[in-house]
């Protein structure tokens, strides 16, 4: 089985209510079914999920993912969202890890572990994020930086537990800066990934995992990061708030995933 392809919009703490959905509602009433295999996906604030669900729920290629959610299934954590809530929305996806919020909240290795079986346990699929500051990239260290980051997390999962699990790589230096990772850049780091994975699972498992590419991901840059064999779709941030952007992106990748 080949790794599925993805084009996840992570929106981020932008769009209020009725500015989401009309965002999104322009995105699907725009975008012609995807080819089998390929699946657009959108991961708005909280406050868009349950109309989003609804209002995609007939579509086979487009689903709708959180952007985090707490490690715990329910008890006293103000203001926090649990997987099983997810789960009972129909939401399908939850990235975690998110560079922004291993930063901000101190999310670490342990913590990510728990939260990615929790979100398992609900049948859930985890967007499990990871990527390399600059300076580790000046100093040539980039590949073992991200085998940590692996290793502490997916070293803990089962076979069967993986290959629920969407990877994405987001370079730290590429995220919301403009300066996207070259494709060669991506895919020299998208092929020691899928070595890491054959080396910790086999070859087998590693051929069906899903390895998103993000950090300023735009039209301009798609096709060509599409084009490398072992980039299967992107996670994009600000050009997933624009319409014809995001479109323009699913598009690259309808010709090239
Ligand atoms: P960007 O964000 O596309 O704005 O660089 C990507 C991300 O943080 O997921």
């Amino acid at each position: 089985m080949k790794a599925k392809s993805l084009v996840v919009a992570n929106w981020k703490m932008n769009k209020s209510y009725v500015p989401g959905i009309m965002l999104l509602n322009q995105i699907i009433s725009a975008l012609d079914p995807l080819p089998e295999g390929q699946e657009m996906v959108i991961c708005p604030p909280y406050i868009h999920l349950q109309t989003a669900q609804t209002l995609t729920k007939d579509r086979f290629d487009v689903y709708i993912g959180a952007q985090n959610c707490h490690v715990q299934k329910e008890g006293a954590y103000t203001g926090e969202i649990s997987a099983p809530m997810l789960a009972d929305l129909d939401i399908k996806y939850v990235i975690l890890g998110h560079s922004e919020r291993r930063r901000d909240f101190g999310e670490n290795g342990k913590m990510l572990t728990a939260k990615l079986k929790q979100v398992l346990r609900q049948n859930l699929q985890p967007i499990y994020c990871f990527g390399e500051p600059l300076q580790v990239r000046k100093d040539g260290q980039e590949q073992a930086f991200v085998e940590q980051q692996l290793q502490e997390v997916l070293g803990q999962l089962s076979p069967q537990q993986m290959e629920q699990v969407v990877l994405a790589y987001e370079p730290i230096w590429a995220i919301g800066t403009g300066q996207t990772a070259s494709p060669e850049e991506a895919e020299a780091m998208h092929a020691f990934i899928r070595s890491y994975l054959a080396k910790t699972f086999s070859e087998e498992l590693a051929q069906k995992i899903t390895i998103l590419y993000g950090g300023s991901c735009k039209p301009s840059n798609a096709s060509a990061l599409f084009a490398q064999p072992n980039i299967n779709g992107a996670l994009v941030g600000g050009a997933s708030l624009n319409a014809d952007d995001f479109l323009a992106i699913v598009e690259a990748g309808r010709e090239k995933l």
